[in-house]
């Protein structure tokens, strides 16, 4: 395969760029090699452009924001709400604005703390979580973070617990075996596709926050599964009757680099620091980061392509849809 960012499918698909808190000023995404400009317009909405002014083409990104209305850098043309072109300096304020002065605004949505992007008319949808509308759960968001590595081995790791007792072994995975039972793939709701299954899992000091407990060891009911093309939930059910749900998302930058957050969902007594809780989940990515930036390129799709066994199921089943998607041509997918 060449380049998958290339793919018109992916340009109909939500993916997550930045956090609704990051755009109270100019920021500067790359999606899908596209770089776009975002910031937040006096009518509270977000305003997705691409990040070069009609005028000369500076990037709308290097200007400032005044009252909600942004003013490129470069001749002070200003645009306000929806990326109306409001003032042009140098034609005098009241002038007529020439209609292509207006930005040709990409479409987006703000859910879940996060700001969605879709280059061109949906075809599919933000992925559900449910748990947001329950006054049971809290939502704590993560932050953006930028790897070095291509979404679609993220995904491939995301959906796979065989290397948890590996690559998580300073984290969680040293109580669990390494010898994975027969995960059986099923539709987990919401649009959710995947498994459920059990582990062990360690519980240092740095968990305890996250788990409600201080044993050594804690017994997890827990279910992966993806939602195309990128996101994966991970729900995790703990015995106290605590619920830890994990929303990972990873979003193209270009074939080799993506963005990554994960935001969490729980039902716990809103009495520990959002940090505190997250800081276990954060070094558990650090750990699958440090692997994943050790593999070069994307991830190969085609069926002969790789050595897959029974544990590699859920990714294998991922990534024969997301070739499909992708190349729309199933033959092709599956040579
Ligand atoms: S390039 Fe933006 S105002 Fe001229
Ligand atoms: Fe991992």
């Amino acid at each position: 395969m060449t380049s998958f960012v290339e793919s018109s499918a992916l340009r109909t698909a939500w993916h997550p760029v930045a956090e609704s808190t990051d755009v109270d000023q100019p920021l500067a995404v790359t999606l899908l090699g596209e770089r776009l400009a975002l910031w937040r317009a006096s009518d509270g909405e977000v305003v997705v452009a691409p990040d070069r002014c009609p005028h000369r083409q500076a990037p709308l990104s290097a200007g400032f924001i005044a009252d909600g209305v942004l003013t490129c850098a470069y001749h002070g043309w200003s645009f306000g709400d929806a990326g109306r072109c409001v003032l042009v300096p140098s034609s005098g304020e009241g002038a007529p604005i020439p209609p292509a002065a207006h930005l040709a605004t990409i479409r987006v949505e703000e859910r879940y703390g996060l700001v969605w992007v879709c280059l061109c008319e949906p075809a599919g949808e933000i992925p559900c979580i449910t748990q947001e509308d329950d006054p049971a759960f809290r939502r704590i968001n993560s932050g953006m973070q930028r790897w070095a590595v291509s979404a679609p081995r993220m995904v491939d790791n995301f959906c796979d617990i065989s290397h948890f007792p590996w690559v998580h072994v300073g984290t969680f995975g040293g109580a669990q075996s390494t010898r994975v039972p027969k995960l059986e793939l099923s539709d987990l709701g919401d649009g959710w596709y995947g498994y459920a299954y059990e582990v062990d899992a360690d519980n240092p000091d740095l968990a305890s926050a996250t788990t409600g407990t201080a044993d050594a060891v804690v017994h997890r009911r827990m279910s992966t599964g993806f939602h195309l093309p990128f996101d994966v939930r991970s729900t995790i059910s703990y015995d106290s009757g605590l619920d830890h749900v994990l929303l990972l998302c990873s979003t193209p930058v270009d074939d080799d680099v993506a963005l990554f957050t994960f935001v969490v969902w729980r039902n716990d007594d809103h009495g520990t620091d959002a940090e505190e809780i997250i800081a276990f989940d954060r070094a558990i990515g650090a750990e699958d980061q440090r692997m994943l930036e050790q593999l070069d390129g994307t991830l190969p799709l085609g069926r002969i392509d790789l050595v897959s066994v029974q544990a590699d199921r859920c990714s294998v089943e991922w990534r024969r849809r997301f070739a499909e998607m992708i190349e729309g041509r199933q033959a092709e997918a599956l040579r």
